[in-house]
Order: structure tokens, then sequence, then C-alpha cells
């Protein structure tokens, strides 16, 4: 009887590995992990078992605070019937098992997910809207992920959905350009009244450098809509481009100026009559030319102050 048993056990065992897996279940003891492709049965409740912990980077309450936690929204994680934590983290039947980190998606960088899974399981959701460009941009060109940019477990909410922590987020990869919103004048980025998505659609676009609208114009009137016109005395570089005289994040010059005038509109204006005119020390206040309208200050805005364009009936060298 004492050898028999075991015996038995062991002759059970073996068939039912040869004609059931999960027969091997049997006895608490040696419970077969899951595969891992399996789902929680219970989904969060599973989870917050061992994760419920509260963090800088992690609040198990702060995701239920987001719209991702809305039980009412059908679309949600949290929405009824839904896969709740494993919409996002996929199947965590086998690590709530083993508990082991790479037995689910972190959305680490370092993580067994690739990137193209990672952002798969934000996609899977979020193809629409403004996402319909990101397979057009830099961003997905360049190996970045949703989450590189958006935090979903944060108390004090994404960083990346507001004006003002926004530029951070931005800023942290694009150093260039942390410079530039710190020249003298500027876009005010830096004092929170606008954002990088101000201008860009940071989920990729078919206009360069991945602007929101389908122009770099059309980007500027946006905001400045006096500058669109209808004029009747147009000025051909403005309707044309703005960026051919303004840098768009800013400058050592004033108005976000690419140059300083005269030079600005000699790069255009350097063959024809006046303009073209030798400038030199003698001009200066002071000097015997009499040309300092030519050089100092505005230079030819002092002048043709209506570099935009003009409306007067008289304004065709926007002079008024
Ligand atoms: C029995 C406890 C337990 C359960 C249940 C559990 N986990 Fe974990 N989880 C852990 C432990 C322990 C770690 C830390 C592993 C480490 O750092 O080595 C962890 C780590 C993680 C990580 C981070 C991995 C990383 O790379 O840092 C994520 C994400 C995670 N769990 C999600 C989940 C999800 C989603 C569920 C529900 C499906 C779940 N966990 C259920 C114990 C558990
Ligand atoms: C909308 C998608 C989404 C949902 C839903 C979600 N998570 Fe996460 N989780 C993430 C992302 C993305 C990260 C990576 C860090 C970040 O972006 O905040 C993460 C990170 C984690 C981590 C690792 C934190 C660390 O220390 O790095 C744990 C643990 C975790 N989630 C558990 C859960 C649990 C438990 C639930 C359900 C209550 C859940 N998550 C629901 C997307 C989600
Ligand atoms: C199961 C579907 C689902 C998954 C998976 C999912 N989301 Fe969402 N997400 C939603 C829904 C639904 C909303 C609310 C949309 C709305 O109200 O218009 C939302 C809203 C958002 C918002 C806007 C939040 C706000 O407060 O306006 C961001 C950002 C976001 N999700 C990012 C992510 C990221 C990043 C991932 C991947 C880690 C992800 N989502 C995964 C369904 C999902
Ligand atoms: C380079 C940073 C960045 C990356 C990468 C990024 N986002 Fe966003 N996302 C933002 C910013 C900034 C906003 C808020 C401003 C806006 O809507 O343009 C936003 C808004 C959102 C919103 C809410 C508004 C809306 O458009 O519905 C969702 C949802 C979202 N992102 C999902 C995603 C998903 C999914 C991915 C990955 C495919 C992703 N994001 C990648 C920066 C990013
Ligand atoms: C994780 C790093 C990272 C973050 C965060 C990030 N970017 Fe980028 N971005 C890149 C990389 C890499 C490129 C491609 C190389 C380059 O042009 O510098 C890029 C390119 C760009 C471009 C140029 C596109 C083109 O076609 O030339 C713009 C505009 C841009 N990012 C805007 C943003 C904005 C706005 C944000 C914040 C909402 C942001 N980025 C956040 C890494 C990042
Ligand atoms: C006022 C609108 C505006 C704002 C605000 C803005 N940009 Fe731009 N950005 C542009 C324009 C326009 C271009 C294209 C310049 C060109 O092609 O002449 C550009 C180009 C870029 C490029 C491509 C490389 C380059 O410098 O030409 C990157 C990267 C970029 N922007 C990042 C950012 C980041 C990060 C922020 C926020 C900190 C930001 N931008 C805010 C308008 C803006
Ligand atoms: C999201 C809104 C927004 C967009 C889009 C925008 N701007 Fe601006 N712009 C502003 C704000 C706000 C100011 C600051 C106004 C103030 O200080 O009175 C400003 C100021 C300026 C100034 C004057 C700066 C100074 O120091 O006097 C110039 C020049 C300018 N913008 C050019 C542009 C150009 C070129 C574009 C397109 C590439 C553009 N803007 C797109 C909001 C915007
Ligand atoms: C031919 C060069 C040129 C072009 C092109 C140009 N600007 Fe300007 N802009 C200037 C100059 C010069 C100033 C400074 C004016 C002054 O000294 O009063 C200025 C000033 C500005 C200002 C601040 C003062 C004001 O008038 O509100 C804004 C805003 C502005 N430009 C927006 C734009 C926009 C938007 C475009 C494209 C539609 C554009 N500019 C195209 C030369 C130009
Ligand atoms: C990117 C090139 C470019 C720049 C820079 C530029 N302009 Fe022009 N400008 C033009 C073009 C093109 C015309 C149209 C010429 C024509 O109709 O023959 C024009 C027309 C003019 C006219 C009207 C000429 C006429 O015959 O009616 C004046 C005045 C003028 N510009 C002044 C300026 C001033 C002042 C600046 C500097 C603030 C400037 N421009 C910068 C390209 C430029
Ligand atoms: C002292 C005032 C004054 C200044 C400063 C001035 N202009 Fe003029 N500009 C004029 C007048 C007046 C005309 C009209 C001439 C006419 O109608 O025959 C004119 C005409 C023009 C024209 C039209 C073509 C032509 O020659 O008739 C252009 C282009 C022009 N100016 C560009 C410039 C540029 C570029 C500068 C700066 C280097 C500048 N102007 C500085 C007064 C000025």
């Amino acid at each position: 009887m004492k050898i028999l048993q075991p015996l038995l056990c062991a002759v059970l065992l073996l068939a039912g590995l040869a004609w059931h897996p999960l027969a091997t279940a049997q006895g608490s003891t040696a419970r077969p992990l899951p595969a891992a492709n399996q789902y929680s049965e219970k989904g969060a409740d599973t989870c917050l078992a061992c994760h419920d912990e509260e963090g800088s980077a992690y609040s198990a309450s702060a995701v239920f605070k987001t719209k991702h936690g809305m039980r009412g929204d059908k679309r949600a994680p949290f929405g009824p019937g839904n896969l709740q934590c494993e919409a996002c983290h996929g199947p965590g039947a086998l690590h709530a098992r083993n508990k082991k980190a790479d037995s689910i998606n972190a959305f680490r960088t370092d993580g067994k997910a690739t990137l193209e899974q990672r952002n798969q399981a934000c996609m899977s959701c979020h193809a629409g809207s403004s996402r319909t460009g990101w397979h057009a941009g830099a961003h997905e060109r360049s190996n970045v992920a949703c989450t590189d940019c958006h935090k979903v477990h944060k108390t004090h909410g994404d960083p990346a959905l507001s004006k003002v922590s926004e530029t951070e987020v931005c800023l942290a990869c694009h150093k260039a350009q942390r410079a530039d919103f710190h020249k003298p004048s500027s876009h005010p980025v830096r004092q929170g009244q606008m954002s990088c998505s101000g201008c860009h659609s940071p989920h990729g676009s078919t206009t360069v450098a991945m602007l929101k609208k389908p122009t770099l114009n059309q980007t500027c009137y946006d905001c400045h809509a006096d500058k669109r016109g209808p004029l009747l005395w147009e000025h051909q570089p403005v309707s044309e481009n703005c960026a051919s005289c303004h840098a768009p994040h800013g400058s050592v010059r004033p108005a976000l100026l690419s140059k300083s005038p005269p030079l600005l509109c000699q790069q255009c204006h350097s063959q024809a009559s006046h303009p073209s005119l030798a400038r030199s020390a003698n001009a200066l206040p002071g000097g015997s030319a009499g040309g300092a309208a030519f050089l100092v200050a505005g230079s030819c805005s002092n002048c043709h102050s209506q570099v935009h364009g003009s409306n007067h009936p008289a304004g065709a060298k926007l002079m008024r």
C-alpha cells in the first residue's frame, strides 16, 4: 500500500500530463502557471491585491480619477465588461502568479515589449482623432512612444495635458528649443501662456515640422488673424511665409525677427534703387550723409511701417 499510493499518483500524473495538461492542477500547492496570453479572472481586483501602492510614479487611486477609470464609459478600460488594468498592460494572469517584472508590459524602454507593442496597447483605442497623422510624423519614425509623453498613473494628472507642464515634457528631449525660448524675444511658452502644441501636432502631421495646420502661415493665423488679410496692398513674403522674417521660437532681436533691418529687408531688396545704396558710417546720426533713417532702429520701417501689408488706398509702398 505504502508503495502503491505514490506509484498510482505518478501514473495518474503522467496520464494527466499526456491527455490533459490541466490535470497537473491536483492539489493547491502545484497549480500550473497560466499561459502568457491568459487574462486574470478578477481583473483589477487581482492586480490591486498587490498593487495598491501610492507613489510619485505610480498611484493606484490616480488612475481611477482619470477618464480611463470611468466605469460608465463603454470605451474606457474600466467600462462595463472591459479588461481594466489589462486593457493596457496586456494579459496578466501569469504575472499575478509569478510576480516577476518581466512577465508584464510595464511600458519600459528596456522591457520585453517592443515599441510597436507598447504603442499598440494605446492605439487599440486611440487610433482616431489627432493620431491619424501618427505614422506620418517624426516621432514615430524616431521611435518615440506614447508613454514618453503621457503618464497614466500620476496623482497630479498627465503632464502632457496641461499647457504649463507640457512644455517641460517636450523640452526634456528638445534641448535646442529650450535655448530658443530663453532668448529676449520669444513666444510666451515659458510663461505658460501657450504651449508647443499651440503650433505643433505632437502626434504627427503631414506638414513640415509637424505643424498643426496644413501650412506654416495658417498655423500663425490661428492666433494672429489680423495678419491674414485680405489686404489691398499685400507684401508678398508675408502671405507666403511668415518665417522669411520671423524665427518662430525665439530671437535675440525684437519681434522675433530673424535678422535686423536693413539686412532683413535687403535679403530680397538689394537690387532695386534706394534700398541698395551703400550705408556707411557717415549715415549714422551726426554723420554727413543724412541717411540715418535708413540705418537706425526700425531702419526701412521708419518709412515702410506697414511691413505686413496695407489697406490704405495710397499704401502701395507700405508706408501707411
Ligand atoms: C501577487 C502579487 C501581484 C499581483 C496579483 C500582481 N502583481 Fe504586478 N508586480 C508584483 C511584484 C512583486 C512586482 C515587482 C517585480 C519586481 O520589481 O521584480 C510587480 C510588478 C508589476 C509591474 C511593473 C513591472 C516593471 O517592469 O517594473 C506592473 C506594470 C505590474 N506589476 C502590473 C500588474 C498588473 C496589471 C496586475 C494584474 C493583472 C498585477 N501586476 C498583479 C506583484 C503582483
Ligand atoms: C490606460 C492604460 C493603463 C491602465 C488602464 C493601467 N495602467 Fe498601469 N501603467 C500604464 C503605463 C503607460 C505605465 C507606465 C508608467 C506611466 O506611464 O505612468 C504603467 C505603469 C504601471 C505600473 C508600474 C509603475 C512603476 O513603478 O513603474 C504598475 C504597477 C501598474 N501600472 C499597475 C496598474 C494597475 C494595477 C492597474 C489597474 C488598477 C493599471 N496599471 C491600469 C498604463 C495603464
Ligand atoms: C480600452 C481603451 C483604452 C486604452 C487601451 C487606452 N485608452 Fe486612453 N482613453 C480611453 C477613453 C475612452 C478616453 C476618454 C476619451 C474621451 O473622453 O474623449 C481616453 C482618454 C485618454 C487621454 C485623454 C485624457 C484626458 O483627460 O483628456 C489620454 C492622454 C490617453 N487616453 C492616453 C492613453 C495612453 C497613453 C494609452 C496607452 C498607455 C491609453 N490611453 C490606452 C480609452 C483607452
Ligand atoms: C511628443 C509627445 C506626445 C506623444 C509621443 C504622444 N502624445 Fe498624445 N498628446 C500629447 C500632447 C501635448 C497632448 C495635448 C495637446 C493636444 O491635444 O495636442 C496629447 C493629447 C492626447 C490625447 C487627448 C486628446 C486627443 O487628441 O484625443 C490622447 C487620447 C493622446 N494624446 C493619445 C496618444 C497616443 C495613443 C499616443 C501614441 C500613439 C500619443 N498620444 C503620443 C503629446 C504626445
Ligand atoms: C522622448 C523624446 C521626445 C519627446 C518627449 C518629444 N520629442 Fe519631439 N522629437 C523627438 C525626436 C527624436 C525627433 C526627431 C529628430 C529631431 O527632429 O530632433 C523629434 C522631432 C520633433 C519635431 C520635428 C518634426 C520634423 O518633422 O522635423 C517637432 C516639431 C517635435 N519633435 C515636437 C515635439 C513636441 C511639441 C513635444 C512635446 C509635446 C515633443 N516633440 C516631445 C523626440 C522627442
Ligand atoms: C509659434 C509657433 C510655435 C511654437 C509655440 C513652437 N514651435 Fe516649433 N516650430 C514652429 C515652426 C513654424 C517651425 C518650422 C520652422 C521652419 O521650418 O522654418 C518649428 C520647428 C520646430 C522643430 C524642428 C526643428 C527646427 O527648429 O526647425 C522642432 C524640433 C520644434 N519646432 C520643437 C518645438 C518645441 C519643443 C516647442 C515648445 C517648447 C515648439 N517647437 C514651439 C513653430 C512653433
Ligand atoms: C497659439 C497662439 C499663437 C500662434 C499659433 C502663434 N502665435 Fe505669435 N504670439 C502669440 C502670443 C500669445 C504672442 C505674445 C503677444 C503679446 O505678448 O502681446 C505672440 C507674439 C508674436 C510676435 C511678436 C513678438 C514680440 O516680441 O513682439 C510675433 C512676431 C509672432 N507672434 C509671430 C508668430 C508667427 C510667425 C507664428 C506662426 C509660425 C505665430 N506667431 C503663431 C500667440 C501665437
Ligand atoms: C517682410 C518681413 C516680415 C514678414 C514676412 C512677416 N513679418 Fe511680422 N514683423 C516684421 C517686422 C519688421 C516686425 C516689427 C514691426 C515693428 O517694428 O513694428 C514684425 C512684427 C510682427 C508682430 C508684432 C507686432 C504686430 O504687428 O503685432 C507680429 C505679431 C507679426 N509680425 C506676425 C507676423 C505673421 C503672423 C506673419 C506671417 C503672416 C509675419 N509677421 C510676416 C516683418 C515681417
Ligand atoms: C523674402 C523676401 C522679402 C523680404 C525679406 C522683404 N521683402 Fe519687401 N517685397 C518682396 C517682394 C517679392 C515684393 C513684391 C515686389 C513686387 O511687387 O515687385 C516686395 C514688396 C515690397 C515693397 C513694395 C514695393 C513696390 O514696388 O510696391 C516694399 C516697400 C517692401 N517690399 C519693403 C520691404 C521692407 C521694408 C522689408 C523689411 C522689413 C522687406 N520688404 C522685406 C520680398 C521681400
Ligand atoms: C526715408 C524714408 C525711407 C526709408 C528709410 C526707406 N525707404 Fe523705401 N521708399 C521710400 C519712398 C518714399 C519710396 C517710394 C518711391 C517712389 O514711389 O518712387 C520707397 C520705395 C521703396 C521700394 C519700392 C521700389 C522703389 O525703389 O521704388 C522698395 C522695395 C523699398 N522702398 C524698400 C526699402 C528698403 C528695403 C529700405 C531699407 C533698407 C527702405 N526702403 C528704406 C522711402 C524710404
